[in-house]
């Protein structure tokens, strides 16, 4: 009886994994979605009535229940290299010289090109056959643990019929619409949109709980398979057996017999990637014999026997309907382009940054123009060029502006700078934006004071400046009258005002907002004034005298602390009861000075006080090991990082060390 039942059970996997195969990697389904869940409902079904045959590699499995609490770091026994890039035809010729002279002049050699899928790699290993682990590539040597969110991507087999150890490599990635779909949701709940597929891929296998992997699209290409007696002797041979053993590979790859095919390859895809349902940013070459790889091996983090020919940034033609002006908390104006949405990369663009009017002068870009853009590495896209063939009849240079387009008063100009300036400190932009920066994160921290809020705040005046936010208790009945927000959200917000307080003295510094003063400058001249007193009555020299400050910073400190009115806000904070001078705790001194450490485990204090009490005593801070890191800090269950400091002869010191190291002078 029981033998049946396991029998059952076997086949129903088998049928549901070649199914799944058929669907997720070959997509080639032979049966409907209806007939594949009864198969899978019938299995889940008996596998809750008899669960002693559940096994991690059952395809009910996929989808952990479990949190991942801890990243567990895996060390790559081989490195996960990166590739040198190429962007044109020359430097494809010189990549083909440099392998030849690599090896015998005379060789053959043949190149395996393949599509470079934009992206997150990973490793994943098999052991006996069974999905074993996963990793992010993390700095190369060593990631971070993802088994549980790899396990959720169906085109990945949780058991290949070959009993072997081996490991595969490829690249995470998010399909275009299934991208779309991620980001339309978002944006109905009122959440974050992810820049691109790549960015949400990544943000995704970060994902503590696999539900929610579950629920995002993700798919994998691979492309790297490695194991001792695999008896494959080459790229072409590598991906045919990894598509043997039921992997997804991309079947777009092609064996070129010489450079030049390489090169009309890769023109090829610089159009046809547009069509393809994901991104690629470019194009993958490897020389395919491994025998020859082995000859060229790699220098420092690329091998020498492959490189990426990159493709230029996207761009596409819209139309520019109207330049609007941004006002900064700085009183900076800003041009920005407001655009015809349209489609570029995998979202929909509807505005880019102008940067300053004298790059609109320079681009001659007028309203109605037609105009390029293209996104670079970051969120914002830029406009590149006007389109001039399509300028029509009604385009009209635009006029520099002359008043604060929200507080209307005059703007001004400085000689050496490009920028144009609203210089109402009262204009209700800059109030707006000085509050919200005093609020953030790295200033006073004070949660529940976001952007939404401070613009309802500063709109019905209860908000002009800093130290109104510390007046806010006063008005508790009226604010929770407020229609937005239940009892419970004004008492939150009003204990974090209160908690702000306990800020130390470099971030109040930082929050003040003056020119030119970001955080690491703050926590400088903490250090070295201790006080405001002092360091308002610092002269010019004595503050460039302190590594890091140059006229500018001078100049902007001594302009500030000249102003009555910012004066009388620091009295008014200080009797809030802020803080203007530090604690002899965080009295930065320079015991560290020259000294770069990296935290690794868990220690009594958290990452970021660790990251502190570095900072503080002038030290470096990195979060990855390499032979110029001076010390590990570890602290319990360390992980990988200790081995690899181990390698690098990196010194390791206990918390305790730590601790004697800073009370010793
Ligand atoms: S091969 C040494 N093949 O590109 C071999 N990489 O900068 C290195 N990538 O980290 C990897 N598609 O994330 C290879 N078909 C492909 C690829 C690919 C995308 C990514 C991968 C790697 C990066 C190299």
């Amino acid at each position: 009886m029981t033998d049946s039942i396991a029998e059952k059970i076997e086949s129903l996997r088998e049928k549901i994994n070649h199914h799944n195969h058929r669907y997720y990697v070959l997509a080639e389904p032979e049966i409907s979605d209806y007939e594949f869940d009864k198969l899978l409902n019938e299995l889940i079904l008996l596998e809750e009535k008899h669960p002693e045959f559940i096994t991690k590699d059952s395809p009910t499995q996929r989808v952990g229940s479990d949190i991942t609490k801890t990243t567990n770091q895996i060390e790559h026994k081989t490195p996960m290299l990166s590739l040198s890039n190429t962007y044109n035809e020359d430097e494809l010729f010189a990549f083909d010289k440099r392998v030849k002279i690599g090896l015998d002049e005379t060789e053959l050699v043949e190149y395996i090109v393949e599509l470079k899928i934009d992206g997150v790699s990973a490793s994943i290993h098999y052991q006996n056959g069974l999905l074993a682990k996963a990793a992010t590539r993390g700095d190369g040597v060593v990631g971070e643990e993802i088994t549980n969110n790899i396990r959720t991507i169906r085109s990945i087999p949780l058991k290949v019929k070959e009993h072997s150890n081996f490991e595969v490599r490829g690249e995470v990635f998010m399909p275009i619409d299934g991208f779309n779909r991620l980001n339309a949701e978002r944006e109905k709940r009122g959440e974050k949109l992810f820049a691109n597929p790549r960015n949400s891929t990544a943000g995704t296998l970060k994902l503590q709980d696999p539900k929610l992997v579950d629920e995002r699209p993700l798919d994998i290409f691979t492309y790297y398979l490695l194991g001792d007696n695999l008896n494959i002797n080459s790229q072409a041979e590598s991906l045919n057996y990894l598509e043997q053993l039921g992997f997804k590979i991309n079947s777009n790859y092609k064996l070129c017999k010489n450079i030049e095919e390489v090169i009309s390859y890769c023109r090829e895809w610089e159009t046809k990637r547009d069509n393809l349902p994901y991104e690629i940013d470019g194009i993958v070459i490897k020389v395919n014999l491994f025998e020859q790889q082995k000859i060229l091996g790699s220098i420092s983090k690329s091998p020498r026997w492959a490189t990426s020919f990159k493709f230029k940034a996207k761009q596409v033609t819209t139309k520019l309907h109207k330049v609007t002006w941004q006002v900064g908390r700085t009183g900076a104006v800003t041009p920005v382009a407001e655009l015809e949405p349209i489609e570029l990369a995998g979202s929909v663009i509807s505005r880019a940054t102008l940067h300053n009017y004298d790059e609109i002068e320079r681009k001659d870009i007028r309203e109605n123009d037609f105009v390029k853009i293209e996104k670079g590495g970051d969120v914002i896209p830029k406009v590149v060029e006007v389109d001039l063939s399509q300028r029509g009849n009604d385009s009209q240079p635009l006029a520099i502006p002359t008043e604060c387009p929200i507080c209307k008063l005059e703007l001004q100009r400085t000689e050496s700078e490009v920028a144009l300036y609203c210089v109402n400190n009262f204009c209700p932009a800059q109030v707006k934006g000085r509050i919200i920066h005093f609020a953030s994160r790295g200033a006073m921290d004070i949660e529940g004071l976001g952007e939404a809020i401070v613009n309802l705040f500063v709109d019905k005046g209860y908000l002009n400046s800093f130290p109104d936010i510390y007046n806010l208790s006063d008005k508790e009945d009226e604010l929770k009258s407020l229609d937005r927000f239940g009892e419970k959200s004004i008492e939150n917000l009003l204990a974090s005002i209160e908690k702000s307080k306990e800020q130390p003295f470099h971030k109040v510094l930082f929050a003040l907002g003056i020119r030119y003063v970001g955080a690491g400058v703050a926590r400088k001249l903490v250090s070295a004034f201790k006080t405001i007193e002092k360091l308002k009555a610092a002269t010019t020299e004595e503050l460039e005298a302190v590594d890091e400050i140059g006229p500018s910073i001078s100049n902007s400190l001594t302009e500030y602390f000249s102003q009555n009115k910012n004066i009388e806000l620091i009295e008014k904070l200080q009797n809030s009861g802020l803080n203007f001078e530090t604690d002899e705790k965080e009295i930065g001194n320079s015991k560290l000075e020259g000294l770069t450490f990296v935290v690794t485990g868990s220690l009594s204090m958290s990452r970021d006080e660790a990251k502190e009490k570095i900072l503080l005593s002038g030290g470096k801070f990195s979060s990855s090991l390499s032979k110029k890191t001076n010390y590990l800090l570890a602290g319990e269950k360390a992980g990988s990082k200790l081995k690899k400091a181990e390698t690098l002869g990196v010194k390791i010191i206990s918390e305790d060390e730590f601790n004697r190291f800073l009370d010793k002078y």
